[in-house]
């Protein structure tokens, strides 16, 4: 039976990126689908359910990408919704590649800590990215600084982040020059998810927190966002912290993105979210 894989994408133009990757990672035919919304995924949603006998399911699977990750979580609600019994095809959500990049720096920053009781700080840990890092990071029971240009939205992310993870430790943080060195302060992982071109730390700034072992900037576009860590950086050490770029986690997301297609086909019930993604991700390590 050949692998459907069926990509919904929020953006009116369905991301090449995500079709290229679906194609490596071994789909038969890849249907490619711009403009989705809550209201007109339902009766595409039906095209998927409807076509193939009930053991044939698990070889149709859907994508869901999009530069929104808020309106991607809200598809995957309303696609769940859409199934019944056994009428279901596997889905994974990855807008912008949030999930898959959330989870290979979670993993990099795992191999040279345990996570649980570390003092983390995420760096643009309002963004789709940085806010799932965080989140990942409170799922290994780690304590997270999430860290926004203003505190109101920390504090709300961090609002949402105890809704999502049970005893969730995140405490909302300042990137500011006043709010920054309580920021740093004890931290041993720094994760820097800021937009593109965005520099948090100068390498005099991050050299000085003590405590500090694995820093991971995931900006590839200069400057660099944590200053003297070069994008290829891959567990490369510098001045005794060991540091990861974001080409050096690339290699990893790229790996747990095709994993995670491979999954889809493998039942038709699978649902890839950001903790299944990373549950895959720790799997893969
Ligand atoms: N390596 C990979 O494989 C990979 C894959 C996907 C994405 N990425 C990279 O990961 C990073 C995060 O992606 P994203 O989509 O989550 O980013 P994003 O939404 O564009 O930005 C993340 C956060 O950065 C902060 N920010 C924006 N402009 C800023 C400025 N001028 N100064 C300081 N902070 C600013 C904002 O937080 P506040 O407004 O709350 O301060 C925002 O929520 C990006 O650099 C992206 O290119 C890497």
């Amino acid at each position: 039976m050949k692998r459907l894989l069926v990509q919904f994408d929020t953006d009116p133009h369905p991301a090449v990126f995500d079709r290229v990757v679906a194609i490596d990672a071994g789909c038969d035919h890849l249907f490619s689908y711009g403009g989705i919304t809550t209201e007109n995924v339902v009766s595409l949603c039906h095209g998927a359910m409807f076509t193939r006998g009930l053991q044939d399911l698990k070889s149709t699977a859907i994508f869901i990408g999009g530069s929104d990750a808020e309106a991607g979580v809200e598809l995957l609600k309303r696609i769940q919704e859409t199934f019944f019994g056994p009428m279901r095809v596997s889905v994974m959500v990855d807008s912008n590649g949030c999930n898959t990049t959330a989870a290979a720096a979670v993993q990099c920053a795992a191999r040279h800590l345990p996570l649980g009781g570390a003092e983390s700080v995420v760096l643009g840990g309002t963004g789709p990215v940085g806010f799932r890092a965080a989140q990942l990071l409170a799922v290994e029971g780690a304590t997270v600084r999430l860290a926004s240009r203003y505190i109101e939205r920390a504090e709300a992310a961090c609002a949402r982040l105890r809704q999502l993870v049970d005893g969730a430790k995140v405490l909302p943080a300042e990137t500011s020059d006043e709010g920054l060195a309580a920021t740093l302060d004890g931290a041993q992982v720094i994760i820097a998810a800021g937009a593109a071109g965005v520099q948090f730390l100068t390498g005099d700034e991050w050299r000085s927190v003590e405590s500090l072992k694995v820093l991971i900037d995931l900006n590839a576009v200069p400057p660099a966002g944590l200053q003297g860590v070069e994008p290829g950086d891959k567990a490369t050490e510098r001045d005794g912290i060991v540091c990861y770029g974001a080409l050096g986690v690339g290699g990893l997301k790229m790996k747990i993105h095709k994993a995670a297609i491979e999954q889809l086909f493998s039942a038709n019930d699978r649902v890839l979210d950001t903790v299944a993604i990373h549950r895959l991700a720790s799997e893969l390590a």
